[in-house]
């Protein structure tokens, strides 16, 4: 729950506000940020690598709102694609302290990156090294790059959201020598500047042993880089992943206990082969807006099915959080317009699409006495939420309101149908 989350009246307040207040004047479903939850969680991070950088991985979210919170608290961006470039330079953000990711990046995302003149492009793939050089030496610009390393960690997570083993799309992998093979390909181009290098195992990850190998590894090859190019690379980003609380069990990462064991592990390395420590990065996304999101849902329908549970329907759904279909995902959620004292019932929440999978919460005991207009709440929904919705069924997307000090104030309005019936070409034909 964000850190402003309590009950008054028994009814959940976020950011001093009610949330029957909140779903009256917005609708429902409706994203709710904590904004001072997100600044502090940034706070915290920029002050554990106070010595490095943190870029926010603004896939967990994005929207020029939240771009603006994180550059004043004194953070960096990575983007990976073209829109999510485009929203940070809506928000003024400095290019320069943004970073480029993407293992298929287009020509005009390149292009793109490079006329903004972005501050670190993350090369993934032999052909993007190829097109990048020829793009720069078109322009007559010296892009900063890193190579994306493929690690071979283990990351204790699910499948869909590892990414550092070897049988996966991302990254050149160290084992094979591809990595050591792209950094002599970026450094043949004059016109590229090979800044450092780059690893993401995973994410919601609680387990530091991965972190601890990528480092490792990371740090042998930049011993070898150095041995066969006489090159010290200056920078070293270690990627996100760090694991958040959705669930009674989850346990968090303490920012400066990741900070502090990165440097450990890094600095160790570095003095054992005689180098200079490089300047580390991370790119946290869920551990920075995770918490402080929460989604309010309006309960349609309660149907006892007969012995096995009690399936309540709220008026969202997979569009708004497919991370139950999609990873298995669990989340806690709580009746939150009211207090009951009823008896709890094993209950599923469940959205209205068109689809049994269709599933919110998959097991959680709510109060016998849930009724139609009741409200819930789904904590830690503030992460690859929002940003992974679609528009299914034709259902509109959500709103996201940001609430701080008792006050409320849209930051993504909700679409309607005429934002759904814009795309169509034909309509009226
Ligand atoms: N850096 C890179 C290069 C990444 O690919 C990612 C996430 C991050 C940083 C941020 O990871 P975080 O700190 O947020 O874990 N949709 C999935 C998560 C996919 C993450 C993809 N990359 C989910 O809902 O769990």
């Amino acid at each position: 729950w964000p850190r402003s989350a309590k009950r008054e009246n028994g009814v959940l307040h976020v950011g001093g506000v009610d949330v029957r207040e909140l779903a009256e004047r917005f609708g429902t479903p409706l994203f709710v940020y904590d904004e001072e939850d997100v600044r502090a969680r940034a706070r915290e991070y920029a002050a554990a690598f106070h010595d490095g950088e943190v870029h926010y991985a603004g896939k967990a979210f994005l929207c020029t709102a939240v771009a603006r919170w994180l550059h004043e608290e004194g953070l960096g961006l990575d983007v990976c694609s073209g829109g999510e470039l485009a929203v940070a330079l809506a928000a003024g953000f400095p290019v320069e302290r943004i970073t480029f990711h993407g293992n298929n990046k287009s020509l005009a995302e390149l292009e793109k990156a490079l006329d903004a003149g972005v501050g670190r492009i993350v090369v993934d793939s032999f052909e993007e090294i190829a097109r990048l050089g020829y793009l720069a030496q078109e322009r007559g610009v010296r892009p900063k790059v890193m190579v994306r390393v493929t690690t071979g960690v283990e990351a204790h997570t699910h499948e869909f959201i590892a990414t550092a083993h070897d049988d996966q799309k991302f990254g050149f992998s160290r084992s094979s020598g591809a990595a050591l093979e792209a950094v002599r390909r970026v450094l043949a181009l004059s016109q590229l500047e090979l800044v450092g290098l780059h690893s993401h195992i995973g994410s919601q990850i609680f387990d530091t042993d991965g972190f601890e190998v990528a480092a490792h590894r990371l740090a042998e090859l930049l011993v070898k880089i150095r041995d066969e190019h006489g090159l010290e690379l200056p920078e070293l980003d270690l990627g996100g992943g760090y694991g958040i609380a959705y669930v009674p069990g989850d346990e968090p990462h303490d920012p400066k206990a990741i900070a502090d064991s990165l440097r450990e592990i890094v600095g160790r390395e570095c003095r054992a082969y005689g180098l200079a420590m490089p300047r580390l990065t991370v790119e946290p996304g869920r551990a920075i807006v995770g918490p402080g999101g929460v989604t309010l849902y309006q309960v349609g329908t309660v149907k006892d099915v007969e012995g096995l549970r009690t399936y309540v329907s709220v008026d969202g759904g997979m569009s708004d959080n497919i991370r139950t279909a999609l990873y298995g995902a669990e989340y806690t959620c709580v009746l939150a317009s009211r207090e009951s004292d009823a008896a709890p019932m094993l209950s599923r929440l469940v959205g209205k699409h068109c689809e049994s999978g269709d599933i919110v919460v998959r097991d959680l005991w709510l109060p016998k006495d849930l009724s139609v207009g009741d409200l819930v709440a789904v904590a830690a929904t503030g992460a690859y939420c929002r940003s992974m919705a679609s528009n299914y069924n034709y259902v509109p997307r959500p709103a996201v309101v940001a609430v701080r000090d008792g006050e409320a104030r849209v930051i993504v309005r909700r679409e309607t149908d005429e934002d759904l019936l814009r795309l169509d070409a034909e309509v009226g034909v």
